[in-house]
């Protein structure tokens, strides 16, 4: 089995860019579930109906959360089973996980957040996403695990606790893809940071002039997502075997238009 694993989708830009480019790319990496994180696929920040909408059209199975899951305000569209917020949120709106059932399988997905250096507040995500992926590993053989995190520390260490329970601990957050991809020693397929879709040419996908201007005079302009040419998809494919990931290959393309 293969599981596609798309990295955080920048604003409109990275939305319109997985409707052009996600069919293909399912072809292409052969897979037979795709998540995608989306929580900064909003016009600013957040999640709209439109764009879980139009990730779904283009091919997404589950949409996997992080900080600005929420930053819409659009608590109905959480409940969506598919559609994921951090499990360790103390909140009763949304899902932190799911079991997808495509019949001749089935994989557990959780999206859970960092503690460390995060803006939102959280429960213990090492322990709750323990017990998550036991609890999940009885209805699944599979369990992929969305680390939305700002420490690599955290994460690396996420990876070894999981190391053996969940087939796959994939970081996002960062929106910079990291030249550290394995499979662990017990079967657990990891990355620290998974990168982002969007423009190339960008701060983690934000125009470059009001980021410069923040960082060098401390200016105040509001950050604008960058949508100009060229764009990057950046991910994942996982290929597992009986709940074990045997290999993890690393996505970074990059489309003129
Ligand atoms: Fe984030």
């Amino acid at each position: 089995m293969r599981i596609l694993f798309i990295a955080d989708v920048v604003g409109r830009c990275g939305v319109e860019l997985l409707k052009s480019r996600l069919p293909s790319l399912k072809r292409k990496y052969g897979a037979d579930l795709t998540v995608v994180n989306g929580e900064n696929s909003a016009p600013g920040n957040g999640i709209t109906e439109y764009e879980a909408n139009a990730l779904f059209a283009a091919g997404a199975d589950v949409i996997s959360g992080g900080n600005h899951s929420f930053d819409r305000g659009d608590r109905e569209l959480f409940e969506n089973p598919y559609i994921l917020r951090p499990l360790n949120w103390n909140t009763d709106s949304g899902h932190g996980s799911v079991v997808y059932d495509a019949v001749k399988f089935k994989v557990g997905i959780i999206s859970v957040s960092g503690a460390v250096n995060m803006m939102a507040k959280c429960e213990n995500p090492f322990i709750l996403a323990k017990n998550e992926a036991l609890r999940l590993k009885s209805e699944a053989d599979t369990v992929i695990v969305d680390f939305h995190a700002e420490a690599s520390s955290e994460k690396r260490a996420m990876g070894f606790w999981l190391d053996g329970i969940a087939t796959a601990v994939i970081g996002t957050h960062t929106h910079c893809q990291t030249n550290d991809a394995e499979i662990l020693e017990n079967g657990t397929a990891f990355i620290s940071d998974a990168g982002f879709c969007g423009s190339l040419k960008s701060v983690l996908g934000v125009r470059p002039n009001e980021v410069l201007d923040r960082f060098a005079n401390g200016g105040k302009q509001k950050l604008v997502q960058e949508d100009i040419p060229p764009y990057l998809i950046n991910g994942v494919v996982i290929e597992c075997e009986k709940g074990k990931a045997v290999k993890i290959e690393v996505i970074r393309e990059i489309f003129d238009r």
